[in-house]
């Protein structure tokens, strides 16, 4: 069932609509993924169709009645098989070509001539061979928001019949063979169908109920991936535009600003692509920065414990007593802590080289005396830059700082006029030992994107283009291998 799932994931993504709104995330499914996409659904199919369960039959054929009991597929020819894109059904066809499924039964039939009984029984083997499908399957929206998918459509035909009897008097078999023939083309079209509408209308449907809505980001924090309009269905891909905002999770409210326009992008050549833009991480940051999130005390608790004398007044070597020797003569065997507030909203600012996050902090110092005394010591204005490295792992997007650049300016200070080096040195190292271990520990957990279960992604790149992130990857399913004749 995840197989079918996959596709349906592919083609739809994620939930209810929010039309009003402009998208600040693209995912982009190519022909080469929908192409991928129904090589596996396929595989799903013709496990399917071989455990096809057709009920015993009877009827009467003229002076014939019969039955045909334990009805079985004994083998199935794959076919061969193609999605195209069914733009104005909002959805996909997909047609399979060249099918043939031999089947085994029972049989009892009696002949009645006047007062002649005759009474007989065997086996028989028929294939049926040349059968097409022609399927469609039309996105939509469900009652609770999230995308649905129905079967808006299916037909199948056989081209021919061949039977091969077993037991049974000559007779008897010759007239019944017609009979056979004819139930066989009759059943077989329906049954296949019935077992694609099946794969479609509950078992994709019931993966897309599945799908969450909105997605938990570092615990305070939910993504939105409803999709902002309908599918863009194209010969060369099918386009989703999702809303990909980041909300606080306990005040969902609209950010003031909106995403901008997705850039040009021709290079159709792997499975999936996923644009995020830089409205993701900065409503991100807006939510976080507006519910005080990103207001933290830094004290002797958050020293790893190499540095676990870093923030004293009185050590022997490096601390902040050493670092402004006059906190240390004034307020010895204590500990400094630091209030760190963002002044405003943080940005993120993705280029063709780089993603960075600028953030503009207000921090104050205090020192904290063996009696309990907190002495205020000063505020500074830190305004840092921080560069991150994205990549995917495990389906979440996630990333690290890997250069981060600050300045500093002193607003008010109770220990006299220093050198800015000196309040240098303590922020560079405040950041380098608390501040971007703990950052780094928050983006190495990423956040997940919209993918169903069983589904992994392969030959991932990441490429950064003007104001957007691009995610350019193939996909797979998780237990692939076993399809060996998916090569
Ligand atoms: C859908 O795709 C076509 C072809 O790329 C493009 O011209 C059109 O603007 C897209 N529609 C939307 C709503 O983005
Ligand atoms: C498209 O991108 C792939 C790698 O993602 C690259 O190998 C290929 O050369 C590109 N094709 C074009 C036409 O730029
Ligand atoms: C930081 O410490 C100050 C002074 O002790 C306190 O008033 C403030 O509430 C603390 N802030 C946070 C976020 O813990
Ligand atoms: C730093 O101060 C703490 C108490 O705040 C103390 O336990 C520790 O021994 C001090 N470290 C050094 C190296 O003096
Ligand atoms: C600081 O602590 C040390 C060791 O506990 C002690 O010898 C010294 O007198 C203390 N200094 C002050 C000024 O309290
Ligand atoms: C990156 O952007 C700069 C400035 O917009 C532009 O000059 C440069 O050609 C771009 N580089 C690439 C590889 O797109
Ligand atoms: C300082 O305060 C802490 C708790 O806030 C308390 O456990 C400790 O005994 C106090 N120390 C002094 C010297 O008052
Ligand atoms: C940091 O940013 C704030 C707010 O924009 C500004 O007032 C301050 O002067 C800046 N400080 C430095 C050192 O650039
Ligand atoms: C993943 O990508 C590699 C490199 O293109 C390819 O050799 C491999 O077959 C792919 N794995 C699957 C399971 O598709």
């Amino acid at each position: 069932m995840p197989r079918l799932a996959l596709l349906v994931f592919l083609l739809s993504a994620v939930t209810q609509p929010c039309f009003s709104s402009l998208p600040g995330v693209k995912v982009r499914l190519t022909k080469p993924g929908i192409d991928y996409a129904n090589k596996v659904v396929y595989a799903e199919l013709v496990k399917e169709l071989k455990s096809l369960s057709i009920p015993d039959q009877s009827g009467h054929d003229g002076i014939l009645s019969y039955t045909l009991t334990s009805i079985h597929v004994t083998a199935i020819s794959p076919p061969t098989s193609s999605v195209s894109v069914a733009a104005k059904k909002n959805g996909v066809t997909w047609e399979l070509d060249k099918l043939s499924i031999s089947i085994h039964a029972n049989w009892k039939a009696e002949l009645k001539e006047g007062i002649i009984k005759i009474s007989t029984s065997g086996s028989v083997d028929a294939t049926a061979s040349g059968m097409n499908l022609m399927e469609t399957a039309s996105f939509g929206i469900d009652h609770t928001g999230r995308p649905s998918i129905t079967s808006s459509g299916c037909s199948s035909s056989v081209g021919g019949v061949s039977v091969t009897f077993h037991g049974g008097i000559s007779k008897v078999v010759n007239l019944f063979r017609h009979t056979v023939e004819d139930k066989v083309k009759d059943i077989l079209p329906s049954k296949v169908c019935g077992a694609v509408v099946d794969l479609v209308n509950k078992n994709a449907e019931k993966a897309l109920a599945s799908l969450p809505v909105t997605i938990e980001v570092v615990d305070r924090f939910l993504i939105d991936y409803r999709l902002t309009s309908s599918p863009n269905i194209t010969d060369d891909y099918i386009e989703l535009y999702d809303k990909g905002e980041v909300f606080w999770k306990a005040d969902v409210k609209e950010a003031p600003f909106v995403p901008g326009l997705f850039p040009v992008w021709t290079n159709n050549s792997r499975h999936l692509y996923v644009w995020v833009s830089e409205y993701a991480p900065n409503t991100f940051l807006y939510e976080a920065h507006t519910h005080d999130y990103l207001r933290y005390n830094v004290t002797k608790k958050d020293l790893p414990k190499n540095y676990n004398s870093y923030l004293n007044t009185t050590c022997q070597l490096k601390c902040v007593g050493t670092i402004i020797p006059s906190v240390g003569r004034k307020y010895p065997n204590s500990t400094v802590e630091l209030g760190f507030q963002t002044l405003e909203a943080p940005t993120a600012i993705i280029t063709n080289k780089t993603l960075t996050v600028n953030v503009k902090t207000l921090v104050t110092m205090w020192a904290q005396t063996p009696s309990n005394v907190t002495a205020y010591l000063a505020t500074l204005t830190v305004n840092a830059s921080l560069t991150a490295q994205p990549s995917v792992n495990n389906e979440r997007l996630k990333g690290v700082i890997t250069d981060h650049t600050f300045k500093l300016s002193v607003v008010k200070s109770a220990i006299g006029h220093l050198f800015p080096a000196v309040y240098n040195t303590v922020i560079e190292g405040i950041l380098t030992i608390v501040v971007i271990p703990r950052l780094n520990s928050l983006a190495a957990k990423g956040v997940q994107l919209p993918i169903v279960d069983g589904v992994q992604l392969n030959n991932t790149a990441i490429l950064l283009q003007e104001k957007y992130l691009l995610v350019a990857t193939d996909v797979m399913y998780k237990s692939i291998q076993s399809y060996n004749f998916l090569t």
